[in-house]
Parts: C-alpha cells; structure tokens; sequence
C-alpha cells in the first residue's frame, strides 16, 4: 500500500536500533516484532522478575516459531541475540524509535515521556502503544513534541497484521513517513487514525466486548455467547477475547471511552468488579475461561 499523498515524497531514514519500554504483554510481543525484522532492540521494564518473564514469552514464541518451522533454529538464536535486556536508566541516545507498552495509565506514560526525553537525541521518536489514552497529551510536555506519535499493535503483537498510526496536530511528515514506512517494513499494515479516545478499533470494539459482558452478567453462560459469535463468523468469541486482551487493560480502555461516549456503551459495571477481586483474565488464570479452549463457566 502507497503513503498518502502528502509523505510519499517526505525523505525518511530507515530504523535499525530501538527501545521498548515494557516487557508485558504487549511489550514482549512488540520486541520479538521487531527483531524478527532486523531491528536490534533495547527492552526495559521497571524490575529484573518482570523483565525476565517478557524474556520468557520471547522464547517461547521463539520456540513456537522454530517448531512450526516458520523460522530455523539459527534464525531463531539470531533473533534472539538481537534483543538486549535492561532494567536500568541507561542513555539511549543511539535508538531511532522508542515504543513504551507501559500500564494504561496517562500520567505514567507522561513521567516515562519525560525521562526518556532526557535519555534520548531530540530526534528519537517516542512511540505510545496507548490502547485508547490522547498521544496529543502524552506530546504535550515533552521537548520535540514533534516526535511523539501514537503505534497501537494489538495482540498478539507478531500476528496481528494491523497497527493504528495515531498523530497529533504537531507532528511533522518526517515523523508520520518515517513511522508508516517502518511499520511497514514489519510487514503490516499501517492505518492513520485521529487521536480520539479509542482511535478506530477500540472505539468500535469495546462496545461490542461491553455488550457480550453485560450478557454474559445477565445469562450467566459466556461460552453461549462466544459460540454464537464464532457461529457468526467472528475469529474468536468477545468473552474469550477479553481473557487475552486482560481485564485490568481492558477496564483502562472502558473507562476512558466512558469519560467521552458513556452514553454509547452498555450498562454493566462487570469488568470493574472483576478487576476488583483480582481476575485478569487469561494472564493469571482468571478469566471467563479457566484455560485456553476450556469451557469452564466464569470463574467469579
Ligand atoms: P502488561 O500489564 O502485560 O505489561 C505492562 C508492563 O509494563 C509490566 O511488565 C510492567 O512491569 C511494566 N511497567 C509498568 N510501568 C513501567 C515503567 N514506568 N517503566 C517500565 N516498565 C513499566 O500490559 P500490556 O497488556 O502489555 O499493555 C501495555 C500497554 O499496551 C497498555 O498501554 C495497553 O493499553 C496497551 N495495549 C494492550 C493490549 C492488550 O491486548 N493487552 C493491546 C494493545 C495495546
């Protein structure tokens, strides 16, 4: 697919050296991504545990990869030279692209811009793979607010094809171009997108999964509602995808669409109560599903 009209002719340079900032779910899956491309990649998170196991769902993807024999065992060791763990501050004055898969939260997002802003060159674009949160306010504080752009992959980071561009009225075309041609490299598929509460998908999808909750709290019977939306010709059920996606995450997203299209969204405050008595979904075993595939009832 051709960039618009206006970048075609915006001279770019191509990223070979980035940073994540997050190793969750998201993050680890983001790193991997890119890797998997060539890029050498910097991840971070906040502790060594929670750094060590984005490394383990790395390998683990690593290792699904080599045994459906998508990639060689040498491909495998390369890519996974190519990604470096730290824990700590360190000057990333040499990465071209930072992408932050950090918790749904704006003003951790914000202090984290800020730091980087610190530890960057001005010309290092500051990624927020924000699902729903305004990239027009993370850019606002930030020296070269220019530079800070929304890349929201979904999950699973290296099997989704689509990635929502979100930009902000100061971003130059240079930032935007270079952005759409690298996702681009990665081999998806870029769509620009207003930075509104939920861009696009969020916008259309939450909705949709709220509507399956509020069912599902009235029915009492979700593998009912998720068989009939597979039988419809949905790819996976919207209870099962909330046990992916994560409760707390998801619960982020709700809330920040409710704050600007509340009236739009089902009455239900389900996920919420979920959250609340420490279900995450899939992530710590607690979701509507007790395991993948299994149809064991909501757990709560
Ligand atoms: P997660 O909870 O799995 O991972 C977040 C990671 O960030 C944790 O390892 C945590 O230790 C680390 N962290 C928190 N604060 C940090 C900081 N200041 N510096 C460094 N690391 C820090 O969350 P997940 O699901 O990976 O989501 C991350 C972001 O991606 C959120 O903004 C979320 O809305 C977005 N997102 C999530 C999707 C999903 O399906 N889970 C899909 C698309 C976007």
């Amino acid at each position: 697919k051709k960039l618009p009209a206006h970048l075609a002719e915006v001279r770019t340079t191509p990223i070979t050296h980035a940073a994540v900032i997050g190793s969750g779910v998201m993050g680890s899956g983001i790193a991997y991504t890119l890797a998997s491309r060539g890029t050498r990649v910097v991840l971070a998170d906040t502790t060594p545990d929670a750094l060590a196991n984005g490394f383990t769902r790395i390998r683990k993807l690593l290792r699904g990869g080599v045994k459906s024999h998508a990639i060689t065992r040498v491909q495998a060791r390369d890519l996974d030279d190519r990604i470096q763990p730290t824990h700590e501050t360190v000057p990333l004055q040499h990465q071209q692209l930072i992408i932050e898969a950090i918790v749904e939260n704006l003003p951790a997002k914000k202090a984290l811009f800020a730091d980087l802003a610190s530890r960057t060159s001005p010309t290092t674009i500051l990624a927020s793979n924000t699902s729903a949160l305004s990239i027009t306010e993370m850019a606002k504080d930030v020296p070269h607010p220019e530079r800070v752009i929304g890349l929201h992959f979904f999950n699973p980071a290296h099997l989704m094809p689509l990635v929502e561009v979100v930009t902000h009225p100061g971003n130059t075309p240079e930032v935007i171009a270079t952005a759409i041609k690298y996702i681009q490299s990665l081999g998806k598929t870029p769509i620009l997108v207003n930075d509104r509460p939920g861009f696009v998908v969020n916008r259309i999808l939450m909705p949709y999964l709220l509507g399956a909750v509020a069912l599902a709290e009235q029915l009492h019977d979700p593998w009912e509602i998720d068989d009939a939306m597979l039988e419809f010709g949905m790819p996976m059920g919207p209870l099962r995808l909330l046990d992916e996606i994560g409760f707390d995450v998801a619960l982020h997203v709700e809330q920040t669409l409710r704050a600007e299209h509340g009236n739009r969204l089902p009455t239900t405050n389900l996920l919420q109560r979920l959250v609340e008595s420490g279900h995450l979904g899939a992530k710590n075993h607690k979701g509507f599903y007790r395991a993948h595939h299994e149809k064991s009832g909501p757990q709560p």
